[in-house]
């Protein structure tokens, strides 16, 4: 065995608030990003992407509390390759106790044609955007975006460019998610055999999943020898996502043995992130993910669990709690004190205030009112609505009447309060849910588009909680919503609303964050 103590330390580098963020739907608001990095930041990762300041003044308030929150983790802001950018990032991330600057520009064939520039001209960008920022600042990450499709010969070149202009981080990311494990490995060893001074910096891995391989991809850097993953909680992120935080961290554990490297993450506190990263971000969790699905500790063959029974060991190369996964599943009642919800809460990750408990509790005893037994899924059910809820959400459902049955048309009468106002319609559709979205519609007049409309059953039984999950877009800008209620029309109607409230956030956010996988280099 060897001694855990001398194994080489590979940082954790959280994308989850940046590149997860910018995944289309999966807006946060301002104070679901504080938490979600204050929980990153206690579970042990080592920096934390909390946005991108110059992208809207939204991302730099963000970015700018998070940093002055920050307890021990190093906080990046990310930026393009142009001082404006560089300048805002640090602004931000300066309020931190440890802050970085991230930048970057597409190197590859392809990245390059895009501002026009030839290699030498990107060349003299990189060493002039990197030592502006190095000005700034002397934790400076620098990447060449689709550096996985960059010819080796000009990676080489610019890498070291990067470094004499004082990167001390150098982030190869694998933008596309082309990349197969075995050249992952190539690069990195390449770049470290060819580059000088590559042994003066720390190289990084940030691979995106396309085809399914960015923790095998991430792993085979680090064996390679990055001693940085780049990754965001559940895989959130553009398209098939990033690396996953807690595959790559569960790798590292269970298969110590092969890959002896150390993370400073504590494991025990990834069901909860990955919960809480799920209800905010509106991304539900697939049911077969590996470590954090619903079904990734589950048995259902006899066989298995015959075998778990006389021995985990035969079934299982994790044991549940190790990420934190609690066995019980206290059922709750109408009796239920404050406390007891207050202490099941904490079980699962939720924190709350004395008066948000307050809020909460008046919901659950309505909840208890209609449903026997209040489940764990109901509860994180019962949070995420109220998460769905923001004081500074503009449209809030007031009441809804649906008539529905075999004689058509189905009506809704609804009330809403809009800006503080109530306003009243009924209005008919192809069923009762249809109806309810005319009357959202006719009362709040909008161009977004309904992408998705999907209802789960939280729970087994006919009193089941429904969760009901909206997708919306509106101008190329995506926004989802989700709420939970035994009754599947008003679960619905509010998580219309609910997307229709973060579609009005997401108006405010300004063109540079849609630009990122185009950003040229002008100033
Ligand atoms: O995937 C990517 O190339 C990125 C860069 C901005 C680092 O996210
Ligand atoms: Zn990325």
């Amino acid at each position: 065995m060897t001694d855990k103590s001398k194994q080489d330390r590979v940082l954790i580098f959280d994308t989850t608030l940046r590149d997860g963020e910018q995944s289309p739907g999966a807006t946060m608001t301002h104070s679901e990003k504080l938490e979600i990095a204050e929980m990153l930041d206690t579970m042990g990762v080592d920096i934390i992407e909390a946005g991108f300041p110059i992208a809207s003044e939204g991302d730099f308030k963000a970015v700018s509390e998070i940093a002055r929150r920050s307890k021990d983790a190093q906080i990046c802001g990310l930026a393009r390759a142009k001082y404006g950018d560089i300048d805002r990032a640090y602004e931000a991330v300066k309020h931190a106790a440890r802050p970085r600057i991230h930048t970057f520009i597409g190197t590859s064939p392809l990245h390059r044609a895009i501002p026009n520039l030839n290699m030498d001209e990107m060349a003299t960008v990189i060493h002039d955007t990197v030592s502006h920022a190095r000005n700034l600042c002397d934790n400076i990450q620098w990447s060449p975006m689709d550096a996985t499709r960059t010819e080796d010969d000009y990676l080489c070149r610019v890498i070291e460019i990067a470094i004499k202009a004082g990167a001390t981080t150098i982030n190869i990311p694998d933008t596309v998610g082309y990349t197969a494990p075995r050249e992952s490995a190539q690069i990195i060893k390449m770049l470290l055999e060819r580059v000088p001074g590559a042994d003066e910096i720390i190289f990084a891995t940030h691979c995106h999943n396309d085809l399914g391989m960015a923790t095998a991809n991430s792993l085979a850097a680090v064996d390679a020898g990055a001693r940085q993953i780049e990754c965001t909680i559940n895989g959130l992120g553009e398209r098939a996502g990033n690396t996953a935080l807690e595959e790559v961290v569960m790798a590292l554990k269970v298969r110590n043995d092969i890959m002896p490297y150390q993370t400073g993450v504590d494991a025990t506190k990834i069901m909860n992130i990955s919960r809480r990263v799920a209800a905010v971000s509106g991304f539900a969790v697939q049911y077969n993910k590996a470590i954090v699905g619903k079904n990734a500790f589950a048995h259902e063959s006899g066989i298995h669990q015959d075998g778990m029974l006389k021995n985990a060991e035969t079934f299982e190369i994790m044991r549940p709690e190790h990420v934190g996964l609690t066995e019980t599943n206290l059922v709750m009642g109408k009796h239920s004190g404050r406390a007891a919800l207050r202490s099941k809460l904490s079980d699962l990750g939720f924190e709350l205030s004395d008066n948000q408990l307050k809020d909460v509790f008046v919901r659950f005893k309505e909840l208890a009112d209609r449903k026997k037994e209040i489940f764990e899924d109901d509860l994180i059910a019962l949070m995420r609505a109220s998460d769905a809820t923001e004081q500074s959400d503009r449209i809030a459902v007031k009441s809804l009447r649906v008539v529905c049955g075999t004689d058509g048309p189905q009506e809704a009468a609804l009330t809403l309060t809009i800006d503080g106002k109530d306003v009243s319609t009924t209005a008919t559709g192809d069923g009762p849910v249809d109806a309810t979205f005319n009357a959202v519609k006719a009362l709040f007049e909008h161009r977004a588009r309904l992408q998705l409309y999907q209802v789960h059953a939280v729970t087994e039984g006919t009193d089941a909680q429904a969760t009901v999950s909206v997708r919306m877009e509106e101008d190329g800008k995506i926004a989802t919503g989700q709420s939970a209620d035994t009754d599947t029309v008003v679960a619905s109607a509010k998580a219309y609303v609910n997307a229709l409230n973060r579609l009005l956030v997401r108006r405010e956010k300004s063109a540079p964050n849609e630009d990122v996988k185009t950003a040229t280099y002008k100033s």
